[in-house]
């Protein structure tokens, strides 16, 4: 059984968090050709929110990923579920996902799309579990730093559920 035990960031939090966030990305890419990349699925409710809060015409897609194993023996390494169909060549992109945990998926992806011929690639997640971290990969925009614990809403789910909660939630499982 799962049931939701608290609220751990409320909406308006979020709302706030993410206006800055384009506030910065705004400034630092003005009068540059930017194309931002969210992960499917969690990233789809922040990635939506994002794009609106950036003040000139940016490039958006989307791609799906899952990982080799699991984060105690993965290099990081990433299977490619479904790609952009976009040409990143020479233009500068931004990487959009919910949450950072290990990193060992955006360090990979971050990679892919330098040898891909990106001018530059950064990497924006709206949250952010810096305790976990295993990959030496550096986030330049960090949205909210959280806690060790697993949560769902805006964009992320418990065996897809929850996506739709616009706040995020602390979830209590069954086996605890
Ligand atoms: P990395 O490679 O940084 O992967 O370990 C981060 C991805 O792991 C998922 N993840 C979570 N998903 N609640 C979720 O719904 C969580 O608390 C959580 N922690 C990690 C998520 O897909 C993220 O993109
Ligand atoms: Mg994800």
């Amino acid at each position: 059984m799962t049931e939701l035990q608290n609220v751990l960031v409320h909406k308006e939090a979020l709302q706030q968090r993410v206006r800055e966030l384009g506030t910065d990305i705004s400034r630092d890419y003005a009068g540059k050709d930017l194309v931002l990349i969210g992960i499917l699925k969690g990233a789809a409710v922040f990635m939506a929110d994002l794009m609106r809060e950036i003040s000139f015409p940016v490039g958006i897609d989307f791609m799906a990923v899952s990982s080799y194993g699991t984060a105690a023996t993965t290099s990081g390494a990433v299977i490619i579920k479904k790609d952009i169909d976009t040409d990143i060549r020479g233009r500068h992109v931004l990487l959009v996902e919910d949450l950072i945990d290990t990193g060992l998926t955006l360090k990979h992806l971050k990679e892919h799309f330098l040898n891909s011929g990106a001018l530059s690639v950064r990497i924006c997640t709206i949250l952010n579990k810096p305790s976990r971290r295993l990959a030496d990969v550096e986030v330049e925009y960090s949205g909210i730093e959280i806690p060790d614990e697993f949560v769902v809403g805006y964009g992320l789910d418990y065996a897809e559920q929850y996506r739709n909660l616009p706040e995020v939630w602390v979830v209590k499982t069954g086996e605890e």
